[in-house]
């Protein structure tokens, strides 16, 4: 497994939960009411991980039915625990070969997947063979290139100044095409018709400093892979220079931002 792809880590549905889960549940809606769905649909999730956006589809889309599926048993595992639903269907697969009938959905989604995935392009066609021709094919990634992730993008700069091999792992160097132009692109290119984007921005505010790393050391996802990996001392300088460096709030908390590109289109 190539050095960056290692440090994902994607397994745990606990841990993945408090570093992103809680932030994807908060943007699930945001997409939700941007993509305005009809209700009784019958909708295909790419990449559901704990379940996020399924649990936010259920809540507020009346969804006639929800197939969702990710690649990592574990998260698959998860889903089914938190979103407990006779409409919903969780399956384990991959988005470039999907073991879905062609032409059998009315929306096709994906949340914060597609940038993991190696090849987009297949992903996307996936996505739109899947889709029946009225269908609205619909995704977001978060803007890593613009450093839309704020803690994100907080945790490496601190991280890359105590090691300059840590910029190798940034989102912003492995995910370049995380960008509007680039994922307009993607859905021009598969054949997405009348093809709009937006960013969708939510506050991602810490109470505290312990609640902001607290989800670095617990493994899931690129950043939490890199910090597992440090020595103790290492992760302690590193943990330190961050509490020095982040900004706070009169009570305490640290006030940050989290911006996604989101994606639309019709499947023909
Ligand atoms: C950042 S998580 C997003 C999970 C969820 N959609 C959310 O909004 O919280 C990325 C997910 O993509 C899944 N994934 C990565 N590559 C995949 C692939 N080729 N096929 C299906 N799922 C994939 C991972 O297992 C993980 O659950």
């Amino acid at each position: 497994m190539a050095e960056a792809s290692r440090h994902d880590a994607w397994a745990a549905g606990d841990s993945y939960d408090a570093y992103m889960g809680r932030w994807s549940r908060q943007i699930a809606p945001r997409f939700l009411d941007w993509l305005a769905p009809r209700e009784g649909s019958d909708w295909l999730e790419i990449g559901c991980g704990t379940g996020a956006l399924s649990g936010a589809i259920v809540e507020r889309c009346k969804p006639g039915s929800l197939l969702s599926i990710d690649a990592s048993e574990g998260f698959v595992s998860r889903a089914r625990a938190n979103v407990r639903d006779a409409r919903v269907v969780f399956e384990v697969g991959d988005a470039q070969a999907l073991a879905v009938a062609t032409a059998s959905k009315d929306i096709v989604v994906s949340a914060l997947v597609l940038n993991f995935v190696p090849d987009k392009d297949k992903a996307l066609a996936e996505m739109r063979r899947a889709a029946r021709q009225s269908a609205t094919i619909g995704f977001y990634v978060w803007d890593y290139p613009g450093g839309g992730v704020e803690f994100m993008r907080a945790f490496w700069v601190a991280a890359a100044a105590l090691d300059p091999a840590a910029q190798e792992l940034t989102e912003d160097r492995r995910f370049p095409d995380c960008t509007q132009e680039a994922l307009t692109g993607l859905a021009t290119r598969a054949g997405l018709r009348s093809v709009v984007s937006a960013p969708i921005e939510i506050p991602t505010v810490f109470r505290d400093f312990d609640d902001f790393w607290r989800p670095f050391t617990l493994g899931a996802g690129p950043a939490p892979g890199y910090c597992a990996s440090l020595a103790p001392a290492a992760r302690e300088r590193l943990r330190q220079k961050l509490h020095d460096a982040l900004p706070r709030s009169a009570d305490g908390s640290i006030p940050l931002k989290a911006r996604a590109w989101a994606v639309k289109g019709g499947a023909s």
